[in-house]
């Protein structure tokens, strides 16, 4: 932090805050509120006389309230710029029959209580997400006592008790009356790998924290017994398996079962853990004189909003969401922006550096190349046909399309920002987007030829790029045996399919037709394939409508892993497709052209008229 303070090209922002991010990659602008310090930070010599003299004493949270602060305060010793604050909630105020003292003691008049936060805009090329992580509270865990019990505590309150810096000057005292504990006992996985009791996911550093723990207190308490009740532990990583091996062999036991109660003795405060030990397949009883729970990790509590700002998309679990897992582990979907660190995932110090500079490796690259490159697959708007009507801003799950809905202006596409989804020109009205590639003239010849010969054996799949195209790859790849019936149309998205492109397979008298892209949260794009949901439900109640049985239209969202689950949807299509008879494709064939040309004459708008036959 201090290096990155003095880097003479780094410019730090602190007490600020994100409110609002447009433009695209290259040319970000972006509007940030700074909070008022209500010190000027370049005067401030950091004399602490203003901390002397203020009254105020509220808990310190960097010491996780193991000791106090005053109103006028520097977060924490490394912070940057070294610069005291006023912390506005709890500061009596400017009134100086309130109190003013601050401002008295302060000789180089640095005080000005009367400050106000302030906007500050820039014009950035690309941006790194690095918002870290927060930690599960364990406080509903009744079982184990957190805030109930004083000698029960968080790892992130033990690292602050065992740290150089923290409250105690790194003596190890447990918190109820000051004593060295001699038994200490750490229970891992709390609010981790948990279905309905804090995150299902693993959070990554637990064990080895708990490991590095361990053989701390080993090196300045040798004398001290210490418990690790664990499930499983996880030492995979380069040394990480030796330094559990040193911490058992300076006596450290690892007892594999999770205490199912801690109870205390109200006297001596002591800690009482029952477990069943797995191992041995009885039922034990601990008395320790402090409990650390090993808590997991989990997204910054306000990742929420700044990721809807900055128009990214979260995991299930609420994390940030990758470009790719695997080939761009960095990259967010909107080009232009990087993540480093917990906002991706729970991980250590050693992969957040290592991404870090991967993220930061990525930004030079764009930034030094001065162009960018990118896929050729882009919307372009025919300007004869817009109506300016504004619903392909709206679907674009990149804000890569501007519509002046008033002026009338018609929709231009930003062709750096424009993903190619095409779910603006699936969801356009009046045919005026098309795609530069999987044009609708190309789908259609695709859909045209692919039922041209006994249609009705046919199940024709409309498969997104990236999740169901890859899964049928990976069926194929297995040797996984499916119904031979299926054809496969590929396009980048599932919200790239078009309701023309349905019903014209109905047209052609497919039985089946099979709309599949990837899970809900993983679209490639976003959250393109959430239109590609409400396109298919709008496409339910039509069919149902023209008297076509709504099942002949079905919707599966598989990955590209899921190569079984694939085979399995096909058969199940060609179960679905055994069952429709002949005459119910020529009424649904009939259905649709009375519903076209119904279509043409009502709007009398030859734009929502049959797409051009190729
Ligand atoms: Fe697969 Fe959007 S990329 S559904």
């Amino acid at each position: 932090m201090t290096d990155a303070g003095r880097h003479p090209r780094i410019k730090l922002m602190t007490l600020s805050e994100v409110e609002e991010v447009s433009g695209y990659i290259g040319n970000f602008r972006v509007k940030v509120r700074q909070r008022a310090r209500y010190v000027n930070e370049k005067e401030c010599t950091a004399c602490a006389k203003c901390a002397e003299v203020c009254p105020v004493v509220v808990p310190d949270e960097f010491q996780q309230g193991f000791s106090s602060r005053k109103a006028a305060y520097i977060p924490h010793p490394q912070a940057v710029p070294s610069a005291y604050l006023i912390d506005m909630e709890h500061c009596l105020g400017n009134n100086p029959v309130a109190c003013n003292k601050c401002m008295d003691a302060c000789e180089k008049q640095c005080i000005n209580l009367n400050m106000e936060d302030s906007q500050v805009e820039l014009n950035v090329g690309a941006i790194i997400v690095a918002t870290g992580m927060a930690v599960y509270d364990p406080t509903a865990l009744d079982e184990y006592g957190y805030t109930r019990f004083e000698n029960v505590v968080t790892t992130l309150e033990f690292e602050r008790l065992i740290c150089g810096s923290g409250p105690t000057d790194g003596h190890l005292v447990r918190p109820s009356d000051r004593q060295v504990p001699r038994r200490i006992g750490f229970i891992q996985c709390v609010g981790s790998r948990t279905q309905n009791r804090g995150n299902p996911y693993c959070s990554n550093v637990c064990c080895m924290n708990t490991v590095k723990d361990t053989l701390l207190i080993k090196e300045h308490y040798p004398d001290a017994e210490i418990y690790v009740f664990y499930m499983d532990l996880r030492a995979f990583g380069k040394g990480f398996e030796d330094l559990l091996n040193r911490s058992r062999e300076a006596g450290v036991h690892y007892i594999r079962g999770l205490p199912g109660m801690v109870t205390e003795d109200a006297e001596t405060r002591n800690l009482r853990l029952k477990v069943e030990n797995t191992t041995t397949a009885r039922l034990e009883e601990y008395d320790l004189d402090m409990v650390v729970l090993s808590v997991g990790l989990q997204p910054a509590e306000d990742l929420k909003s700044l990721a809807s700002r900055l128009n990214l998309s979260q995991t299930s679990d609420g994390f940030v969401q990758e470009s790719h897992p695997k080939l761009r582990p960095v990259d967010a979907p909107t080009p232009g922006i990087y993540f480093a660190g917990c906002v991706e995932s729970p991980k250590d110090v050693k992969d957040s550096v290592t991404q870090a500079g991967a993220a930061a490796a990525r930004s030079a690259i764009l930034l030094n190349a001065g162009v960018v490159k990118s896929e050729a697959i882009k919307a372009v708007v025919d300007q004869a046909r817009c109506t300016s009507c504004g619903v392909c801003a709206r679907v674009c799950p990149y804000g890569a399309i501007r519509v002046d809905v008033k002026a009338k202006t018609g929709a231009q596409v930003i062709t750096a920002a424009c993903a190619g989804c095409g779910t603006c020109a699936a969801e356009c009205r009046f045919d005026a987007i098309t795609m530069q590639h999987f044009t609708d003239a190309q789908v259609l010849a695709q859909v045209d030829a692919a039922l041209e010969e006994k249609p009705e054996e046919k199940v024709l799949a409309f498969l997104c790029n990236w999740c169901s195209y890859a899964g049928g790859d990976l069926a194929g790849t297995s040797r996984l045996k499916y119904p031979a019936s299926t054809r496969f149309i590929r396009v980048m998205c599932s919200g790239r399919v078009d309701e023309s492109f349905i019903l014209r397979a109905f047209e052609k008298g497919a039985p089946v037709v099979l709309l599949s892209g990837c899970h809900i949260g993983d679209c490639h794009y976003i959250s393109a394939n959430h239109w590609t949901m409400r396109r298919a439900d709008r496409m339910w109640d039509r069919l149902e409508e023209m008297g076509i049985r709504p099942e002949r239209l079905q919707l599966e969202w598989i990955s590209s892993a899921e190569g079984a689950r694939f085979a399995d949807v096909m058969r199940g299509l060609e179960e679905i497709r055994q069952k429709v008879t002949p005459q119910e494709i020529e009424q649904g064939k009939k259905a649709i052209a009375e519903y076209r040309s119904r279509k043409a004459k009502d709007a009398g708008k030859e734009k929502e008229a049959e797409p051009a036959e190729v």
